[in-house]
C-alpha cells in the first residue's frame, strides 16, 4: 500500500493534477474507486482525467445512468455512479464491476463505498474531501503492485 496526498487550491489546481495522474494511467489503464462527499469533485476529477487522455465527448455524471462509457481516446474509459444503487443493488453488477477490472481500460467508481467488499482485485482509492471554498483534498491509495508503482509515479 502507498499513499500521495495533494491539496489543490482551485480547480485548474485539480487539472493539473488530473493531467499528473492521466499520464500514468493512459498506456495499461487501472480500476479507480473514489469516496467523497456529494460535491466533493469526483466527477469533476474523472472528466479532467478523460479530458486529459484525450476523451472527445462531453463527460457527465452517471448518477442517473449508472454507467457512461467513452470510446474516443486511445483507451477506453468506464464511469460508474453506485450512489442510486446503494449496497443490495450493487450486487447485481458485481460480475461486471469485475469485468472492467480486467483488460486495458480505464474504470473510475465513484460512491465505491457501496462495492467496499466487491473489489478484491488491484486498484487505487482516491478520497476527496472540501471545505466551504474551491479547495479540495485528493488523497490517493494504491493497492497491488501495479497500482502502487502509479502512485510512487504521483510522488516523483
Ligand atoms: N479545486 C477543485 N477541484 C474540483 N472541483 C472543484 C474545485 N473547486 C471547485 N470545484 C467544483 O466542485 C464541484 C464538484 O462537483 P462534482 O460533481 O465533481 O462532485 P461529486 O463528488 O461527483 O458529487 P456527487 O456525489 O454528487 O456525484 C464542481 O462544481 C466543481 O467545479
Ligand atoms: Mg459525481
Amino acid at each position: 500500500m502507498y499513499k500521495y496526498d495533494k491539496i489543490c487550491k482551485n480547480l485548474e489546481e485539480t487539472k493539473e493534477l488530473a493531467q499528473k495522474f492521466a499520464k500514468l494511467i493512459k498506456k495499461d489503464g487501472c480500476f479507480i474507486n473514489l469516496y467523497g462527499e456529494i460535491g466533493a469533485g469526483k466527477t469533476a476529477f474523472v472528466k479532467l482525467v478523460a479530458d486529459a487522455i484525450g476523451v472527445k465527448e462531453k463527460v457527465t455524471s452517471p448518477s442517473f445512468v449508472i454507467l457512461n462509457e467513452y470510446h474516443s481516446a486511445d483507451i477506453p474509459i468506464y464511469h460508474f455512479d453506485l450512489y442510486r444503487l446503494e449496497h443490495e443493488g450493487v450486487k447485481t453488477i458485481v460480475d461486471e464491476l469485475r469485468e472492467y477490472s480486467q483488460g486495458k481500460c480505464i474504470t473510475f467508481v465513484e460512491w465505491a463505498e457501496f462495492s467496499q467488499n466487491e473489489v478484491p482485485f488491484d486498484h487505487i482509492k482516491i478520497n476527496v474531501t472540501y471545505d466551504d471554498n474551491d479547495y479540495r483534498k485528493y488523497s490517493f491509495e494504491g493497492i497491488g503492485e501495479n497500482c502502487t508503482k502509479i502512485i510512487k509515479g504521483m510522488n516523483s
